[in-house]
């Protein structure tokens, strides 16, 4: 670990919102007494109806309930676009930047305002009502983030497939919430490739029933097959409604979106966010981790299928009136100096993005980040995996120059904001610590009995006490969310993450601690991938796990084993990859595929995980007591046969 200390400079503490005092003072008031600290900060955003009640949570035993400002209502919308309009309307709310450098454009508040308001109208007049699940499945376009805002508008749930998901995955998500509506474009653009979305889209409506409509966003103008009186083109159905709609009157308690993320059993699970705490969250940790101020660009490289994008690229920097860079491509198209050619062109203050962007972009070198100049950037960010203190040191040495803090964000798609990270006026920083935990953010470590342990110690990360953007259940199955959550560590919050606290109470996050591993900051359930496996036709068993990997912090390592008669090859290697890819999407691709005729199980018949990750990290000498497998010859075959790494 790394043992360096990056103090706060003078100049950041006497610039920021929050200082290290006032941190201190907002910590201890969160703790002391919640409702009051809440009561006040929920007033950052906009209320129909003023609350009366701050906090009712539960997490169990016995009864699971989380609800903030319960009898508050407001519209979520109406906080991100027109409560902006008397005071910024002229000012930029969204800029684009498209695929090709030669396109991009800028959105001003009123703008935005127009557009949503149309989106919600051609919405509406296809029967999408207050509490109905709108499917989207879009390309980084500004249209995106309209159509959510237009959702939120008329009460909708939103549910945002990432455009990398396959046919198959956009189905089931489809079909587990019961969307009538699915909103898409004709093709995305990624780094110069097509995206066939809208084939997608026909090829997942064909797997399930009850999509009435499909709006369909002209994105790149490719032909595509339009099935009359259920798909439409946006253009041609906007051109027949106005550009006013009122925000209806939500409860703070009502669905905001729906966010389909991977568990470690069982396919992935809609997590439920609603209206009020969420925004709040949202907004109050936009402000004060990112120091956003009147006036600042701001970027966030995410795309709106996952939760960062979702929480700090639309919801978060709208409802504070701030100025969010949308980006359509990648970071190497057209050259690897992407990111930073943007960052000059529109004058970017604020960046974040993931680790394994800046381990890739490392290892070009620094020449295509020195021939940027980068001089408006004065913050970094980190989220979605730990990043390791020589990538930290890279992108504050080489991209910041030195002069700009990095906050290592801590969080997940069920927290709907960041829990554990820098403020950067406040905090001082160590590469590869998402530090302290923000106000009203209570983080406990617990041992594997759930014995909670104080001072310097490592074990599995809880939160003890609830905070106004968690999530409030999984959709359709409350059971599943208390089971998941709520019953490792009965009365406490479990993250699925490891973690370490040292003497400084600077918290060390170790990775996941079940069986989901994290892909370029993508989260992926092993089951997930191992039932798409056996799914194929050759394959009798599969058991998939992550190992460490370079750039992308885990890869897949999938044992396979054949069905009697079956050959391995090369070749049947490149089938499985592909039909993995197309059961799941790329995001799954398998890096490595070991074929094994046999898996290490217990005499019950239990495949024993620890063995094979053991393996799959070169660990063969710490592979443990072996003696209860029902045959240990089989661990000398894998481990004879273990694939190099890429
Ligand atoms: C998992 C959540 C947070 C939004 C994007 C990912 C890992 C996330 C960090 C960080 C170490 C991190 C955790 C977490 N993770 N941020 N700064 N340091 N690990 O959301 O897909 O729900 O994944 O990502 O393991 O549990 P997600």
């Amino acid at each position: 670990m790394s043992e360096k200390v990056y103090d706060v400079s003078a100049d950041w503490a006497g610039r920021a919102h929050i200082d290290a005092a006032k941190y201190g003072a907002m910590y201890e008031a969160s703790m002391r007494d919640p409702e009051a600290f809440w009561a006040e900060h929920g007033r950052r955003i906009d209320w129909m109806k003023p609350y009366t009640r701050v906090k009712n949570t539960h997490f169990g035993p016995g009864d699971v309930s989380i609800r903030w400002f319960e009898d508050g209502t407001t519209n979520v919308s109406h906080n991100c676009v027109d409560r902006h309009l008397e005071t910024r309307g002229d000012q930029v709310a969204i800029i684009w930047e498209g695929d090709d450098p030669s396109e991009s454009k800028k959105i001003t508040y009123r703008e935005l305002h127009s557009e949503v308001c149309r989106w919600a109208n051609v919405l509406r007049n296809r029967g999408v009502e207050r509490g109905d699940r709108v499917t989207l499945y879009l390309p980084m376009i500004p249209e995106a983030a309209y159509a959510m805002l237009a959702c939120a508008r008329l009460g909708a749930v939103h549910s945002i497939v990432f455009g990398g998901f396959s046919p198959d995955s956009l189905a089931g998500r489809i079909e587990d919430c019961a969307s009538k509506m699915v909103i898409t474009a004709d093709e995305g653009l990624r780094g110069g490739r097509k995206v066939p979305l809208k084939a997608n889209v026909d090829a997942a409506i064909e797997r399930v029933g009850g999509v009435d409509h499909v709006v369909v966003v002209r994105r790149t103008g490719g032909a595509v097959a339009m099935t009359p009186g259920r798909d439409v083109y946006y253009d041609e159905a906007a051109a027949m409604v106005t550009d006013e709609c009122p925000a209806v009157e939500m409860n703070a308690e009502d669905p905001l979106f729906i966010l389909y993320t991977s568990g470690s059993t069982g396919k992935p699970k809609g997590v439920l966010h609603t209206t009020a705490g969420y925004l709040v969250w949202a907004s109050f940790t936009h402000q004060y981790v990112f120091d956003y101020h009147e006036g600042d660009i701001y970027w966030c490289t995410a795309d709106v299928g996952w939760v960062t994008g979702h929480s700090y690229i639309v919801y978060g920097p709208l409802a504070n009136g701030a100025t969010t860079l949308m980006f359509e491509g990648i970071p190497t198209y057209p050259s690897i100096s992407r990111f930073w050619d943007v960052v000059d062109k529109h004058g970017v203050n604020i960046f974040y993005t993931a680790p394994t962007a800046i381990r890739s972009l490392m290892g070009a070198g620094e020449d295509p980040v020195k021939r940027t100049s980068r001089k408006s950037l004065r913050l970094l960010g980190s989220v979605g995996e730990p990043i390791n203190p020589e990538a930290w040191e890279w992108y504050h040495r080489v991209v910041g120059e030195g002069r700009c803090p990095i906050v290592d964000t801590w969080w997940q798609t069920e927290t709907g904001g960041i829990l554990i990270s820098p403020l950067p006026g406040a905090t001082k920083l160590k590469p590869g610590s998402a530090t302290l935990p923000l106000p009203g953010v209570k983080p406990m470590i617990v041992d594997a009995e759930g014995k909670e342990l104080t001072g310097a110690a490592e074990g599995n990360l809880c939160i003890a006490d609830s905070w106004p953007g968690q999530m409030r259940t999984v959709y359709g199955d409350h059971e599943r969310f208390v089971q998941t959550y709520f019953s490792t560590y009965p009365g406490k919050y479990f993250t699925g993450d490891g973690c370490r606290r040292d003497a400084d109470g600077y918290y060390w996050i170790t990775g996941r601690v079940d069986d989901v591993i994290n892909v370029s900051g993508h989260r992926m359930g092993t089951a997930e991938v191992e039932s798409a496996l056996v799914a194929h036709p050759k394959v009798s068993e599969a058991a998939v796990v992550g190992y460490p990997h370079d750039i992308k912090g885990q890869g897949i390592y999938a044992y396979v084993t054949l069905m009697a008669g079956e050959t391995p090859s090369d070749d049947l290697r490149k089938e499985l990859v592909a039909w993995v890819r197309r059961e799941i999407g790329p995001i799954a691709s398998p890096d490595l595929i070991q074929f094994a005729p046999g898996l290490p199980k217990t005499r019950s018949g239990k495949i024993m995980r620890r063995i094979l990750r053991k393996i799959a990290e070169d660990e063969f000498g710490a592979l443990g007591d072996t003696s209860t497998l029902a045959d240990p010859a089989v661990v000398d075959d894998l481990i004879t046969n273990r694939q190099n790494k890429r």
